[in-house]
């Protein structure tokens, strides 16, 4: 059909110069070579450092992307807002309240002893303990069909099918015994129902997901538009579930930095360890960032750093 394409006028103040600023963003911190690539999973270790994407996405629809931002990663730890989404949607507020607390632990992302200090009840569901037992809560009679459920839900999230990652997911599976050393703690706890590694497992898978830094824009923009992705126009959660989501995410997201973060930028955001950061401002949009060089907590430095900039420049911050 020969009709012009609507032209959409955005959500975000100033949004005729969103897409400069994302570029103004990305060409700022394009010389930053803080911090170290992630090695505890053989195969990440072998990324190219130099790998730069930004993207932002509007509640209105708009896209903004920077640099490598289709780029492919494994999304790890930013896997657990989601799936924590999906599993408040599924069993309700209080009773994975019940099962997974919402406090920030103080301690690294892979904490034996925080599961230990807490009589093995996870603290929260940003870290691996408490990202396991919200696994364990996907529906499904097997290993097999929770998986599907957790690919499923996140690709809706993405308005996109998301695949595994098989390299990386054989990597991670080859080399995560303090993960199954959690899942079992968590078992002997008798705070885990099933087999631990066959839920360590669709957790390895989780994290494996294969997305770029659009992607996760796209994710996250779904959680800032009260549960419906803005590119597809479908429903994936309630509002109230992303109100949930939300406020664990800014508690614990960035793991022992969170509360720096929340100071600095004020504004929910998850990493993971091959870059990735999201970061969502309710009524507005989502920004994402992908960077390999990480932080000491685990945190990719210079996605921090261009989502801080979009944060002022965008005029996000929630306080
Ligand atoms: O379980 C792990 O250790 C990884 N699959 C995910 C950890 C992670 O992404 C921590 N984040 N920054």
């Amino acid at each position: 059909l020969d009709v012009p394409q609507e032209v959409s006028t955005g959500t975000l103040p100033g949004w005729e110069r969103v897409d400069e600023i994302v570029r103004e963003a990305h060409a700022r911190y394009a010389g930053e070579r803080g911090g170290r690539v992630a090695d505890y999973i053989p195969v990440l270790a072998e990324v190219d450092p130099e790998l730069f994407g930004l993207a932002v996405i509007e509640v209105g629809g708009g896209v903004h992307d920077a640099g490598d931002a289709l780029h492919p990663f494994s999304i790890q730890s930013i896997s657990k807002m989601f799936v924590y989404a999906l599993a408040i949607q599924e069993h309700g507020h209080e009773r994975v309240r019940d099962i997974v607390g919402v406090n920030n632990t103080g301690l690294a992302f892979n904490s034996v002893v925080a599961l230990e200090l807490n009589e093995g009840h996870p603290r929260n569901p940003m870290v691996n303990a408490g990202a396991i037992a919200t696994t364990a809560l996907m529906p499904g009679a097997t290993a097999v069909e929770q998986w599907e459920r957790v690919r499923e839900g996140l690709s809706a999230f993405a308005g996109r099918p998301l695949s595994l990652d098989g390299e990386v997911y054989a990597s991670e599976a080859a080399s995560n015994d303090r993960n199954r050393a959690l899942g079992w703690l968590l078992k002997s706890y008798g705070r885990l129902a099933g087999d631990p590694d066959q839920i360590v497992d669709v957790y390895t898978r989780q994290c494996a997901l294969s997305v770029t830094a659009h992607d996760l824009a796209v994710m996250g923009a779904t959680l800032a538009d009260g549960g419906v992705n803005p590119i597809t126009g479908e429903r994936v959660v309630t509002a109230d579930v992303c109100r949930d989501t939300l406020a664990v995410v800014a508690a614990s997201g960035l793991y022992e930095n969170s509360g720096d973060w929340l100071f600095e930028i004020g504004l929910p955001a998850k990493s993971g360890v091959a870059g990735g950061i999201v970061a969502v401002s309710p009524g507005k949009g989502a920004a994402a960032g992908f960077s390999p060089r990480l932080d000491d907590a685990g945190n990719s430095v210079r996605s921090q750093m261009a989502i801080g900039h979009l944060s002022r420049s965008l005029g996000l911050n929630l306080f």
